[in-house]
């Protein structure tokens, strides 16, 4: 099922980086990486072609108290985000029913890329998720094409667990994969029966 989240007044430290709520004066640099074209794209939305779009997704960001702003200790700039989201067809996954859980969505600035750090960025939020809301899973998502973010889940311990077709907020479909990964620190036994699990031996 999916479990509930509150990220108000939560802090995560990193070695570079530092995880907080999103506030009103990080519109600009907001904007600066989601405005940038083939960004967003690769996570499910068009990039922002205004201020008045970014200051929306930023009312939401903040509203619904799910996200992180991933900023930059070196220069104090919110260079990306990590949403801890709702997964999807929760009524279909239900080897999921009994357990917490939920689905993590990241995006960082394209003049950032390549330096390892949304790993570490989402390291922290992983810990959190297990460590203090007790989570017992987190699921991830990437289209096909999206090797990137592949990797990065790869590097974090995510294992594909079934393709699916995903809705964009563009309104299109894209073919990728979702990928699951148990909290190491509980002894969980999933029992995995949908025919289309990748995880079925
Ligand atoms: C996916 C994303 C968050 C990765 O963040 P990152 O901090 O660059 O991740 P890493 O530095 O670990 O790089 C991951 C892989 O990308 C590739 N890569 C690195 N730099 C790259 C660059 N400049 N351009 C293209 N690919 C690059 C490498 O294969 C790397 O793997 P490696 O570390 O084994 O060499 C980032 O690319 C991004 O924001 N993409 C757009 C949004 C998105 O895809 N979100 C995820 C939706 S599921």
């Amino acid at each position: 099922m999916n479990a509930n989240v509150d990220v108000t007044n939560v802090v995560l430290k990193t070695n570079r980086l530092i995880l907080r709520p999103f506030n009103e004066d990080d519109l600009e640099d907001l904007f600066e990486y989601a405005s940038v074209e083939g960004v967003g794209e690769r996570a499910g939305w068009k990039h922002h072609e205004n201020i008045a779009e970014t200051t929306q997704i930023l009312e939401m960001f903040i509203k619904e108290k799910k996200t992180f702003a991933v900023v930059l200790k070196e220069n104090n700039k919110v260079i990306g985000s990590i949403g801890i989201e709702k997964y999807g067809r929760e009524e279909s996954l239900s080897e999921f029913f009994d357990y917490k859980g939920r689905e993590i969505g990241f995006v960082l600035s394209k003049d950032y890329w390549g330096q390892g750090l949304m790993p570490e960025a989402l390291k922290g939020v992983i810990e959190y998720c297990f460590n203090e809301l007790d989570y017992d899973f987190l699921l991830c998502g990437h289209f096909d094409f999206n090797t990137q973010s592949a990797r990065v889940q790869e590097k974090l311990g995510f294992i594909p667990y079934r393709r699916l077709l995903f809705e964009t907020r563009m309104d299109t479909q894209e073919k990728g994969i979702l990928s699951l990964l148990v909290n190491p620190h509980k002894n969980i036994e999933f029992q995995f029966s949908h025919p289309e699990t990748l995880l079925i031996k």
